[in-house]
């Protein structure tokens, strides 16, 4: 990633003592052991991971990477406006419950309403949906299996527009 686009980001997150721009490659270190325990490596890896378009967020503790979320250019259905797919959304197993997963995703959205985002949506795991709702997403689909990750819902937020907040 360019040092002009981490430059242009950071400086428009807000909790910039623990949220950083991040590389695909270092969101590994996270999605592993959380979202792909114990399957190879390359699992971890998703489509558009690195286009020029796609934000890695990563909070940190003291240098230590504790959460990373992934946010890529993508519609859903019929949904009108930019749209913005999240994924890859984890926190390190010791680490949650303790407001990691919850800070990086508003700050993702206050960073993607900055990009003129008119929504988020995810494809969330089932047992992560109560997480989402809290947060203000609603399901927009019916249950469905991913194969080899388990039962999801698709969950969807209409952002507000900057010059409505
Ligand atoms: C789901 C996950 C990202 C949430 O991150 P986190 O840092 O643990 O969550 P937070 O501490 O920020 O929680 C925010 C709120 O959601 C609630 N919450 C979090 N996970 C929840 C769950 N699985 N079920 C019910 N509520 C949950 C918390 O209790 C908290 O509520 P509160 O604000 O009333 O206290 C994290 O637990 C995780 O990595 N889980 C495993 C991987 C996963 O399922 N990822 C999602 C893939 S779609």
């Amino acid at each position: 990633m360019s040092y002009i686009k981490i430059r242009i980001y950071n400086s428009i997150f807000e909790d910039m003592e623990h949220i950083k721009i991040i590389s695909a490659e270092e969101t590994i270190v996270v999605r592993h052991p959380v979202l792909r325990e114990g399957k190879p490596v390359d699992s971890c890896v998703f489509a558009g991971d690195e286009l020029e378009t796609t934000v890695h967020l990563g909070y940190f503790q003291s240098d230590n990477l504790l959460g990373v979320v992934t946010l890529l250019e993508k519609n859903f259905d019929t949904y009108q406006g930019n749209g913005i797919q999240l994924r890859g959304m984890a926190v390190m197993p010791n680490q949650q419950g303790k407001g990691i997963g919850g800070k990086l995703v508003v700050q993702a959205e206050q960073a993607m309403q900055k990009k003129n985002a008119a929504y988020i949506w995810m494809n969330a795991r089932l047992i992560a949906v109560p997480f989402y709702e809290k947060l203000g997403y609603q399901t927009v689909s019916s249950l469905f299996d991913i194969p080899l990750v388990g039962p999801h819902y698709t969950m969807l937020k209409k952002l507000a527009k900057l010059e409505d907040i």
